[in-house]
């Protein structure tokens, strides 16, 4: 018989430099419409972040700085537990466990390690091969049973949910763990890149053009959407009609996500209009909502004590609800306790 969990919403985010509109509209934006409803605990992964090397000082930098831009998109120290993942041991000592429940067959099958590790896989760390497992610690580590994420990271969540099924299922523990599901947005779940409408905006891409930046400013934003990719085609009045055109899609998806409204209705408001009129609408909104975020980042970055001690406290936090499930994970295993 399934059990009835308690709702537990666990996300995280890697602090591997500035946080962009994907991480805003895919992730973040959704962390914090939860935590009105939710217990939410949300982590920066800092030993996900040095499965490729990171030089220590932009890591510390980073993490600050990631905690600076979760409190900025609106995450409220008082509602949530936001903390640094390497604070708390019990997210490496459950990966472990579970490099030893997951199955290599299992591991090959996972795209964003083919993809991050290139042509030469010989060279990769070992850390980011098993990079999926530890994620699946993480959220399991808490019991969560809601993870908000964006759509490039479907692939994990479903072997998240494997490896609850299988250490249940070989430790004869049914119903120990839950099997967490992902929150991820029907309509619009990945930003694209603003030069090639067939990847996905991200922090790894080399040029800057290709993403907007929590903290760029508004002339950045203007001239960016300006030099966005389109085609010379108006904007057309049905869905049907942008398919093969994915840097339109993406640009109008944008644009309804952050109206918060169906991409039909910018449809059908802006039908027949050419892109560089739309790009003027698309521009202001993202001043509008993107520089208030920015400003605040760069003011909470001032105050690097406080976000110290937001990251102390919530770490504080969830070390008490980690310890506790990993005494019971470890008991399950059947290592001796003390
Ligand atoms: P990361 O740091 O790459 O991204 C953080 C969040 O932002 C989302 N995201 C996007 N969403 C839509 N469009 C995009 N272009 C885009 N780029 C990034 C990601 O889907 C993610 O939700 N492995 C994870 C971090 C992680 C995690 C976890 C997430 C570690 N442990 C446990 C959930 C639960 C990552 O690298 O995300």
């Amino acid at each position: 018989m399934k059990k009835n969990f308690k709702e537990v919403v666990f996300s995280g985010v890697q602090p591997t430099g500035n946080l962009h509109l994907g991480n805003y509209l895919g992730a973040i934006k959704n962390f914090v419409e939860l935590q009105k409803k939710m217990e939410c605990i949300y982590c920066v992964v800092d030993l996900h972040a040095i499965t490729i090397f990171q030089e220590p000082k932009n890591l510390k930098k980073h993490i600050l700085e990631t905690v600076a831009g979760f409190i900025a998109c609106g995450l409220d120290v008082k509602k949530s537990i936001i903390f640094n993942q390497s604070s708390v041991s019990g997210h490496a000592e459950l990966a472990w466990i579970f490099n030893c429940v997951s199955r290599i067959g299992w591991m090959n099958r996972m795209t964003q390690f083919k993809e991050k590790a290139g042509s030469d896989k010989e060279k990769a760390s070992v850390g980011l091969y098993v990079y999926p497992n530890l994620m699946a610690a993480d959220i399991l580590l808490y019991k969560a049973t809601h993870v908000p994420v964006g759509d490039d990271q479907k692939q994990h969540l479903e072997l998240s949910r494997d490896i609850a099924q299988k250490f249940n299922n070989d430790y004869k523990s049914e119903n120990f763990f839950p099997i967490p599901e992902p929150l991820i947005h029907k309509g619009f779940s990945r930003v694209m890149s603003l030069r090639d409408g067939s990847k996905k905006m991200s922090k790894s891409e080399e040029s800057d053009y290709s993403r907007i930046n929590l903290t760029d400013s508004s002339d950045d934003i203007v001239k960016k959407i300006k030099k966005a990719k389109t085609d010379s085609l108006s904007i057309p009045d049905s869905i049907k009609d942008l398919e093969g055109r994915p840097e339109a899609l993406n640009l109008l998806n944008i644009y309804s996500s952050l109206k918060n409204s169906k991409i039909e209705k910018t449809l059908e408001q802006m039908a027949g209009k050419d892109f560089s009129k739309f790009k003027e609408n698309l521009s202001e909104i993202l001043i509008d909502i993107i520089c208030p975020i920015g400003k605040k980042i760069k003011d909470l970055k001032k105050d690097e004590n406080y976000l110290q001690k937001t990251l102390e406290d919530g770490s504080s936090k969830a070390s008490k609800i980690a310890t506790k499930n990993l005494k019971e994970i470890k008991k399950i295993v059947g290592f001796p306790l003390y």
